[in-house]
């Protein structure tokens, strides 16, 4: 079944476009030109969202949007301005009106793409589902001619789908040349797909970054049901959870931190939750895991793993930690999007002088980005600012010292130099753990408990347990082996 949008606007020609807009877009579109018609429409019908200009008369928009909030609680309502100086004479602001219960506030002149784009900001996976055309059988494969950074890509083995696939899915057939093999709507085609990846030997798939909030929406609900399943691997689970987290990530860093974002983020956050709080075999991939691909966004995924994996092991752990802290990982670095591109890629050992004094910068330049943002709480932001402090005063920017230093922001900083270890040396994540103990300086940079935590993720629950159960003068002799 369709979804059913309002369009609420005196700009006729605007109006016909936008209509014709979604209509090729699979929404349901009643398009109407005043406040009274619009009331009506309102009244009599059912909206998944209703778009309204600012300038609309016959009932004034505010009094449409008061009819709206004295009649039907939730109703998503985009109100649309034409001039940003009209808005500032009357002192609308998108904070005003999301007080009376207006989700955005879009001004002109934007493309109907965006303002789509918007509007799919609040599907929910059912919407998304529900609102994908239904059709029978499989599209003819086109050619598309689109530059590669239109593009996010994911391996093919790793790829999921509903029934109907919810986007477009292409494979790379050259530079800036790609095939769409499934169009949103299709019949999902496992045939497809092998003979792609048998005969052809394709081993990625594509989609257009437009669509990467469907990925994650998507994704994210299918490893929550392999989270709970208990017949699946550890190591499938954290996969797919890492391909939702820098997918994500990703989004956050190109489209920026903005709240729909945010509400995405903490979706993930549950999701690593639910991983951290149930998997208790998941110490057997935590201290082998190898899967990952320096160019994307690994980093911050390990980061958020390895982080919430500690602080899973303290008394103190609950679930608002691990998902504060799981927020913050996936966020650390974004100061860095605000240095020149040179940095991407570069370790701090071959910059110079002056690029490391540049380089320090990037947790305020992150901190800053995220500063004034109310949808992030105040530990989210301190652990971004602070993740490069070290517990014995050597790190940066402001060379705090002990227990100045938040034990969430020492446990990133664990964290996050041991992935760079394990990444930028290859190594297998038992290596990487024993070459940070065998640096006697270096291991000074975190508080000893968390050392001793950070171990405690490689080890087996059970056999700690067994082994703290054991009184220290007891005569009971554990078997070798
Ligand atoms: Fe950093
Ligand atoms: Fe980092």
């Amino acid at each position: 079944m369709a979804l059913k949008i309002l369009l609420v606007d005196p700009d006729e020609s605007w109006n016909v476009q936008a209509k014709k807009f979604f209509l090729d877009a699979s929404y349901e579109v009643t398009a109407v030109y005043n406040g009274r018609e619009a009331q009506l429409a309102i009244y009599n019908d059912k909206f998944f969202a209703i778009i309204i200009n600012y300038a609309t008369e016959n009932h004034s928009c505010m009094q449409v949007l008061k009819f709206i909030k004295s009649n039907s609680t939730n109703q998503r309502v985009i109100v649309i301005g034409n001039e940003q100086k009209v808005l500032d004479a009357h002192d609308i602001t998108e904070e005003k009106l999301q007080k009376i219960g207006v989700a955005n506030l879009c001004v002109k002149p934007f493309t109907m793409l965006q303002l789509k784009e918007v509007l799919e900001g609040h599907l929910s996976l059912s919407d998304l589902m529900a609102n994908v055309p239904k059709k029978e059988g499989i599209s003819e494969e086109t050619e598309v001619s689109l530059t590669d950074d239109n593009f996010s890509k994911i391996k093919i083995e790793e790829f999921y789908s509903s029934q109907a696939v919810l986007f477009d899915i292409y494979i790379k057939l050259s530079a800036n040349k790609y095939l769409k093999i499934l169009h949103t709507g299709d019949t999902f085609s496992k045939e497809r797909l092998d003979k792609y990846k048998n005969e052809k030997k394709v081993d990625a798939l594509y989609f257009h970054n437009s669509d990467r909030r469907k990925f994650i929406q998507y994704n994210n609900y299918l490893s929550k049901k392999l989270i709970a399943n208990e017949n699946v691997p550890a190591y499938n689970k954290v996969n797919i959870l890492k391909n939702v987290t820098e997918k994500f990530i990703e989004e956050a860093y190109t489209v920026g931190i903005k709240p729909l974002v945010i509400d995405q983020g903490r979706e993930v956050c549950e999701t690593v939750f639910q991983l951290i709080e149930s998997q208790t075999d998941l110490y057997t991939v935590l201290r082998s895991y190898q899967n990952f691909d320096p160019t994307a966004y690994s980093h911050a995924f390990l980061v958020t793993l390895y982080s919430t994996a500690i602080i899973k092991q303290f008394e103190w752990q609950s679930r608002a930690t691990i998902e504060t802290t799981a927020m913050a990982c996936m966020f650390h670095d974004i100061g860095k999007t605000l240095l020149p591109k040179e940095f991407i890629g570069m370790s701090m050992k071959d910059m110079s002088p002056e690029q490391v004094e540049q380089y320090k910068q990037h947790p305020e330049l992150g901190f800053g980005l995220i500063e004034n943002n109310r949808a992030l709480n105040n530990s989210v932001k301190q652990i971004i600012l602070q993740h490069h402090e070290a517990f014995d005063g050597s790190g940066f920017p402001f060379q705090k010292k002990g227990q100045k230093i938040l034990t969430l922001a020492n446990i990133v900083c664990l964290a996050d130099d041991f992935v760079h270890i394990m990444m930028d040396e290859k190594l297998q994540p038992t290596e990487a753990l024993k070459r940070i103990l065998m640096d006697k300086a270096g291991v000074k940079r975190y508080n000893s408990v968390l050392i001793e935590k950070f171990i405690k993720v490689f080890v087996d629950p059970d056999k700690v347990k067994n082994e703290v159960a054991l009184p220290s003068n007891s005569r009971v002799v554990k078997k070798a082996g």
